[in-house]
């Protein structure tokens, strides 16, 4: 039995995104993808930049393989993402200098993009990572200077009068384990409902990049309380992103990744509001861990082989968990 296979008969999805160039060019990689998973994120392929590198220069050829691919594997996509305020966008979104000119170049972006993947992509995060990476503020550059804070709402406005039958998802990261960042989303999205915006679900990131890039690993009951927090506004949640560092150095190193794991994916699933885990890849051949932090991190299901790690059968068993409590009903 697969992921994908468990993940059906919970009813959720468990997703991976995959960068386009190994997608094409290695079988292997595509076939165990599309035998694992139910759920892909294009890595980069759907980003401004990588949609829309200039202004009117479109690149559809990469995006629409995914999407097509997906599609022949009965597998849904998640749209990621319509508006990045300080990455994958193109350098003259990025330095904008204009209110006027920035706004037209999000609205004309967002509605080109919904118009172009109607009835082929059915969620979207419109906004990714409105904060700052590492603290509870707003992410300063072009879109909060130029625009104000209210540019999420409009942003999530415009998509939604693009297309009303979509999802629009804001995605954020680290929520889960710097103090501030969860306070100030909360905030944020309080602020969206209040003012009838349509926001349909919120994404965890959930990269769990301690001790590099985070003070401490996060804990499924933490989890579970924020994840909790956000269905209880009558919102969907998803893990968006999930991957997790391991220190080469240890010698358990892959069970306490696996327990960690199971821990984690366990905790979000226990809340029914919870119906996407999608992990940032999922061999430890091919994943941003290896440019960004060293390729003995080893973060993901599968290791460079793509052999089960003991990750993949944490994975298998907290998804089975959701299996069984989804056909006996919810406690
Ligand atoms: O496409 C160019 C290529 O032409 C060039 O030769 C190469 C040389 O460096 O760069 C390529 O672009 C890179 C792109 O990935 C595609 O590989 C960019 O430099 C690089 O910055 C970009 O990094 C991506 C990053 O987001 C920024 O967009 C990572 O692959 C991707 O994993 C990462 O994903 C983010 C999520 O979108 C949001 N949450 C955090 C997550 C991890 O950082």
């Amino acid at each position: 039995m697969t992921l994908r296979d468990i993940a059906d008969r919970a009813g959720v999805r468990v997703g991976a995104a995959a960068p386009i160039g190994t997608l094409r060019a290695d079988e292997t990689y595509r076939s165990v993808l599309v035998r694992e998973f139910n759920a892909m994120t294009p890595e980069n392929e759907t980003k401004w930049l990588g949609l829309q590198p200039s202004p009117g220069e479109w690149h559809w050829d990469d995006a629409d393989y995914m999407v097509d691919l997906a599609d022949e594997h009965g597998m849904q996509v998640r749209g990621h993402t319509l508006v990045w305020p300080h990455a994958g966008i193109p350098d003259h979104v990025r330095d904008a200098t204009d209110a006027h000119q920035l706004r037209s170049w999000m609205t004309h972006h967002i509605q080109t993009t919904l118009d172009h993947f109607r009835g082929r992509i059915p969620r979207w995060d419109v906004v990714n990572e409105p904060m700052h990476w590492g603290e509870g503020r707003l992410a300063e550059g072009s879109f909060l200077d130029l625009l104000g804070p209210g540019y999420i709402a409009e942003a999530f406005t415009i998509a939604h009068e693009a297309d009303p039958g979509i999802e629009l998802w804001l995605n954020e990261t680290h929520a889960d384990v710097l103090g501030g960042k969860l306070p100030e989303l909360r905030r944020i999205v309080e602020e969206m409902l209040d003012a009838d915006v349509p926001l349909h679900g919120i994404g965890l990131q959930t990269h769990c990049l301690y001790p590099d890039f985070s003070p401490n690993l996060p804990t499924g009951e933490h989890l579970n309380g924020i994840v909790q927090t956000f269905a209880d506004y009558g919102l969907d949640v998803a893990i968006t992103e999930m991957d997790m560092l391991t220190d080469p150095e240890q010698p358990d190193r892959l069970e306490a990744q696996g327990a960690l794991y199971e821990e984690l994916v366990d905790a979000a699933l226990q809340v029914d509001g919870c119906r996407e885990i999608t992990f940032w890849g999922f061999t430890d051949g091919v994943t941003w861990i290896n440019e960004i932090f060293s390729p003995d991190r080893a973060p993901l299901l599968l290791d460079a082989d793509y052999e089960p790690k003991p990750a993949y059968d944490a994975i298998e068993r907290a998804l089975q968990r959701r299996a069984e409590r989804f056909t006996t009903g919810p406690s």
